[in-house]
This record gives structure tokens, sequence and C-alpha cells, in this order.
């Protein structure tokens, strides 16, 4: 699967320093999430995906904050768009854009995550793995702009993404992990 990854800028996005870090960063609403991304990534419990999961519902709330050039598909696969690096390490944050008929494999997550869907409406099949290695379908449903979702580390509650519509869809995914160097490193393909 092609993994084709956009930074945006170098760094955390500051206020007072557009020069350094480009004014597309600037949404307030973006600047928000990440400032109570930093507060909750130190809190030493179990359920920060759950947690993180309400602050990306508060994001995806907000329309048209997300720059244009990150908002472009790719051809051959579902495109990520690294949106923000924590410089610490403790989580990344992406766009994933989705042309129609574009999917995951069945999945995993190697740390942590939230999801929320930012336009369109992507559809989701969810799996059971038991044995940690066969999936077994359990459910399908389809998304809508401003419904989120959480996922722990690990591969018992595997699932698929795909955009089954007409249109391209958007979603804006939050692992608690630096996925700087290879975004894809985020899935455990079953
Ligand atoms: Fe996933």
């Amino acid at each position: 699967m092609a993994t084709s990854a956009h930074r945006i800028g170098g760094g955390r996005p500051l206020s007072m320093d557009l020069s350094a870090h480009g004014a597309r960063f600037m949404d307030p609403a973006f600047e928000a999430y990440l400032d109570a991304l930093d507060t909750l990534v130190d809190q030493d419990r179990d359920d920060l995906g759950e947690i993180v999961a309400e602050e990306v519902r508060k994001l995806v709330r907000c329309c048209d904050w997300l720059p244009e050039d990150c908002c472009e598909p790719g051809v051959d696969s579902y495109r990520r768009h690294v949106l923000y690096a924590d410089p610490r390490g403790r989580y990344t944050v992406l766009a994933v854009v989705w042309r129609p008929g574009q999917t995951t494999p069945v999945h995993g997550h190697t740390a942590w995550g939230a999801v929320g869907v930012y336009r369109g409406t992507p559809s989701v099949e969810a799996y059971r793995c038991d044995d940690g290695a066969t999936a077994e379908l359990c459910g399908e449903f389809c998304c809508c702009p401003g419904q989120v979702s959480h996922v722990s580390a690990g591969v018992e509650a595997p699932h698929r993404i795909f955009n089954d519509s007409d249109d391209i869809a958007i979603t804006i995914h939050t692992y608690g992990r630096d996925l700087t160097e290879d975004p894809a490193s985020i899935n455990i393909v079953l």
C-alpha cells in the first residue's frame, strides 16, 4: 500500500511565529486540539484513545480548517498526510483521504488511537480476533461527518475502513506514537 505522507511544517505551530510554521496552522480549532492533546497524553491512563476521541469530536465539528493540499487523495491507495508530530514523540495527527473504492486491509494498531470523520461518509467493518491471528467479521456501519471512534493498541478489535460512497472522504486520526518516518507502521495487518 502506498503511503504518501505530507508533513506540514517542521513542528508545533506557534501563534507567535508564523514565518517558521506557516499560517495554515493558525486555525484556532486545530491549535486548541493540540493544546488539549499536550495535556492529555501526559496522563498515565489506559483509556487515552477514548478521552482523546472527545477532543477529536470538537475538532471535526469544525469545518474547513484543513489546508487544501492535505485534502489531496492518492491515486492507487488512500493517502495519509501527517499534520503534526509531537516533538516528544507522544502522538501524531494525520489526515487520511479516501477516494471512492479505496480501503485499508483488516488491521489492528501498534498504539492507541482516536479517529473522527471530517468529510464524506466512510464505512467501517468491525471484526473480532480471539486467537490473535484470525479475524471474524462482526459488524459494518457507515459513518457521517462529526462521528468519532477510538482504538486500543493490539489486534483484539481489528477493523477495515473503506470508502463505499461516490465522493471523497477525509478522516482525522491521532495515534499515540511518533509516525513521522513511517505512518504505515501504525497498522498491524491481519
Ligand atoms: Fe485503524
